[in-house]
């Protein structure tokens, strides 16, 4: 499916402050330089391959507000917003809430007890809603997702700590075959069986998991992959696909990588 427009969050306050997954060491050095350069490459990037970018402000007090994958669900103009798991992230849902107020979209809440982390762990896929639960978000979220948005839910379980989100294990690919590619050891079924009938399943490496290959974004027919050296690159430009890198190292020290600091709007 195609983005046409794309929300990011400006990483002027981007650290490592805290530790909520197992990539990030609390207090490890970001070069926020560098992470500057990352995250506006990354920004030219979507742009080229066609997409409009959306900024919300940067905020000195929420560091992970540069992954606004985590923000919500969208559904036309309808969003749910997400319910961090970590207090440490909390504060981003009214920041969040009071940007897509401000822009025009229907915002409501999932019932509090209910944890969800957004683009994260779930995205609508026609009439389908595709997501996963075990780590930051719970079953329960998904299913009142797929109730208020009239979606059929297609849900899988993650057990593998390392890759917390759908998103860190799973990408759909712009083919037209509807390829996708994920991380078999990510998920408690490892052949993926609820998938299979909506996606040709490609896996990837440990190596390139562990490069997040995976949380790549796809913006029209274009993979915008993590790092160099990723091995599944030449399979997704066999498909099809055109391939560019957008090196995102700083930000890979939080546990997130392109797919996480976007979130599409349409
Ligand atoms: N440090 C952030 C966290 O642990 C990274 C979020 C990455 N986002 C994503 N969609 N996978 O919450």
């Amino acid at each position: 499916m195609a983005n046409h427009s794309v929300l990011m969050s400006s990483p002027e306050y981007f650290k490592v402050e805290y530790s909520i997954n197992p990539w990030m060491v609390a207090g490890v050095e970001v070069d926020l330089d560098l992470a500057k350069k990352q995250w506006n490459n990354l920004k030219e990037s979507i742009e080229s391959a066609g997409a409009t970018v959306e900024v919300v402000p940067p905020n000195e007090q929420l560091p992970d507000l540069v992954f606004t994958a985590n923000s919500g669900i969208i559904n036309g103009k309808d969003v749910l917003i997400a319910n961090f798991k970590y207090e440490e992230r909390r504060g981003e849902e009214e920041v969040f809430a009071n940007w897509f107020n401000e822009n025009g979209y229907n915002v409501a809440r999932i019932p509090s007890e209910y944890k969800f982390e957004g683009r994260g762990d779930a995205f609508v896929y026609g009439e389908y809603l595709i997501g996963a639960y075990g780590i930051r978000s719970d079953k329960e979220a998904l299913m009142y997702i797929a109730d208020e948005f009239n979606l059929t839910p297609i849900i899988v379980e993650l057990v593998n700590e390392k890759f917390y989100h759908l998103d860190t294990c799973f990408q759909k690919l712009p083919t037209e075959s509807n390829d996708a590619i994920f991380y078999p050891q990510a998920f408690k079924d490892e052949s993926l069986s609820q998938f299979s009938q909506f996606f040709n399943l490609i896996p990837v490496s440990e190596g390139d998991a562990n490069k997040l290959a995976c949380n790549a974004v796809v913006v029209q027919d274009t993979v915008i992959l993590p790092s160099d050296g990723i091995e599944v690159a030449n399979k997704i430009s066999d498909l099809g696909a055109k391939v560019v890198v957008a090196e995102v190292s700083e930000f890979i020290k939080s546990g997130g990588a392109c797919q996480c600091l976007v979130i599409a709007l349409n």
